[in-house]
């Protein structure tokens, strides 16, 4: 197992990571992994130039006072959700694990940073009555939820299906598609015509990723209730759609893939994706720019072709 301080010197950590070619530095966490400890800070509100370099975010007030709440906006790509939602004049109400206090409270200081407020809350989503404390909490605060953001996971690579444990198969499960039915469950009936949900898939649900059956099992649980949930609320004009991402530079990855794992970790664009470039997918399903789009996923992956 490399130190963080060896995998700095593995990374291109020179070049842009928007450049192709980049490589994320292999390095390990433990579950769940913590942006403050990793070696590269990924990027989340600089967006690629055309020739790989960086450049500032350019918001256009998409989201003005609109209320959003964020599961695992800690972090990783729910953190860039929450400073691109700011950026667009949103304010966010962000659920994290309690051992991730210190990523939230960077996050809730960027978001300040940028002139909107961030509330936090630290708790296990995995039990309803959790998920019933965040509603009303996030309810009670901001008055109303415009934007749910069903963003939080858990996954641990095995190679075959008989090396996962059941207790894994299970709080896999429990984590990535249960709290997605409980938050939507509580908040839905609080939403009116404009408010979106925004569900976080993965590619894996498409491509069907072998060494991470139970998580890609939930994945495309998500996908299917996103498409259900999407048809039931229509009538309501509450839109429901996906985001399927490829591999990002998140505390996911070095708390949970293997040195080969993160070695090959990149896509047919050369490299991985920056957290802002999923986030700025969050934008668009929760802006009126995706008007007429419900019960769809958005592919950005990196160019891998899938269908649906
Ligand atoms: N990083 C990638 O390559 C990648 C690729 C495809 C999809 N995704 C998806 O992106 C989403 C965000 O992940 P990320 O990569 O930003 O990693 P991340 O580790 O930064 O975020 C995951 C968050 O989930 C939250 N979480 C986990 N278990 C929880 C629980 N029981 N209760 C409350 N919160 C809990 C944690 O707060 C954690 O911060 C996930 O849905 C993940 O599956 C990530």
């Amino acid at each position: 197992m490399e130190t963080a301080k060896n995998a700095i010197k593995h990374a291109t950590s020179s070049e842009s990571p928007f450049a192709p070619g980049f490589k994320v530095p292999i390095t390990h966490q433990d579950t769940p992994g913590k942006q403050g400890d990793l070696p590269i800070e990924p990027i989340n509100t600089q967006v690629p130039t055309e020739d790989g370099g960086l450049q500032a975010y350019k918001a256009a007030g998409k989201l003005q006072d609109k209320k959003a709440l964020i599961t695992g906006g800690d972090s990783g790509i729910g953190r860039a959700i929450a400073l691109l939602y700011a950026m667009e004049g949103a304010d966010s109400f962000i659920v994290y694990l309690p051992e991730e206090e210190e990523d939230a409270q960077e996050t809730k200081r960027q978001v300040e940073k940028i002139g909107r407020t961030c509330h936090l809350l630290s708790t296990d989503l995995r039990q309803f009555d959790n998920c019933k404390k965040v509603a009303d909490a996030a309810l009670e605060k901001f008055g109303r939820v415009n934007i749910l953001v069903n963003n939080a996971a858990f996954q641990m690579m095995q190679q075959d299906i008989t090396d996962i444990p059941n207790e894994q198969w299970i709080k896999t499960f429990d984590t990535n598609i249960h709290p997605f039915f409980f938050l939507s469950k509580l908040l839905v009936p609080h939403m009116k015509r404009g408010d979106t949900v925004i569900n976080c898939a993965s590619i894996n649900a498409y491509i069907g990723r072998p060494d991470l059956l139970d998580y890609t099992s939930t994945k495309g649980a998500i996908v299917s209730f996103t498409r259900g949930l999407a048809n039931q609320q229509m009538k309501k004009g509450i839109r429901v759609n996906a985001v399927c991402p490829g591999p990002v530079w998140t505390p996911l990855i070095p708390s949970t893939m293997d040195d080969s794992a993160q070695d090959q970790f990149t896509s047919p664009m050369g490299r991985p994706a920056q957290p802002s470039e999923i986030a700025t997918c969050f934008v668009f399903l929760a802006s009126t720019d995706s008007s007429m789009i419900s019960g769809q996923s958005l592919h950005p992956n990196g160019g891998v072709i899938v269908n649906g």
